[in-house]
């Protein structure tokens, strides 16, 4: 079956759905789900999110100049739903959806307390791509919480992040399997 470019990214699935949550320049806190994200850099370690350019994460990012990508379990998949709704600026989705703000280490951005990790970047550089923008954030600090570390690795079968297709379309990775040879 031939698939229309414009939704190519439905078989280029599951992608990881973080929340985003960024600050603005008053203190208002505000979280969104992305899943046009990749990592683009070990050393230096960057990163990047594609936002369409109305996105209150993207003005945040842009005035207070930091952002933490959540790693979001299967059990909050629903309020990451709630995150996904228009809220007007300056409502904070983590609160609407239930969720606790937790200070981060290196940002002025705030982490969401019942995620599984949490990336504190700082905004590098942005660029225009087709119909979203390209925001490039440097890793400063890089967390999870130890029940999803098992001997110094991911615990993807315990965490179960969830993963996009489309839509309300989900999976939740957990199985991991490993490639023979050398
Ligand atoms: C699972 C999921 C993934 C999404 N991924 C993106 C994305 O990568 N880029 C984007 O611009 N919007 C994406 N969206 C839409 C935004 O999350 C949504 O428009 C949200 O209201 C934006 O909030 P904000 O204006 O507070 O940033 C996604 C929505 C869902 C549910």
């Amino acid at each position: 079956m031939e698939i229309t470019p414009s939704g190519f990214y439905e078989i280029l699935s599951p992608r990881c759905a973080v929340l985003i949550s960024t600050v603005d320049r008053k203190g208002k806190a505000n979280a969104a789900p992305f899943s046009f994200v990749t990592p683009v850099s070990s050393n230096p370690p960057l990163l990047l999110f594609a936002a369409t350019p109305a996105r209150h994460t993207l003005a945040n990012a842009r005035e207070t100049g930091d952002f933490v990508l959540n790693i979001v379990p299967e059990a909050l998949l629903d309020k990451l739903w709630v995150c996904s709704k228009a809220f007007p600026k300056g409502v904070s989705e983590i609160e609407e959806a239930g969720l606790t703000e937790r200070k981060s280490k290196q940002v002025k951005s705030p982490s969401i307390e019942e995620c599984v990790g949490w990336i504190e970047c700082q905004l590098e550089f942005e660029k225009e791509a087709g119909d979203h923008i390209l925001v490039v954030g440097k890793v400063v600090h890089a967390e999870c919480k130890d029940e999803f570390m098992e001997q110094g690795k991911f615990d993807v079968s315990r965490a179960k992040p969830v993963m996009h297709i489309r839509g309300k379309r989900f999976v939740a990775a957990e199985r991991v399997i490993q490639a023979r040879g050398d």
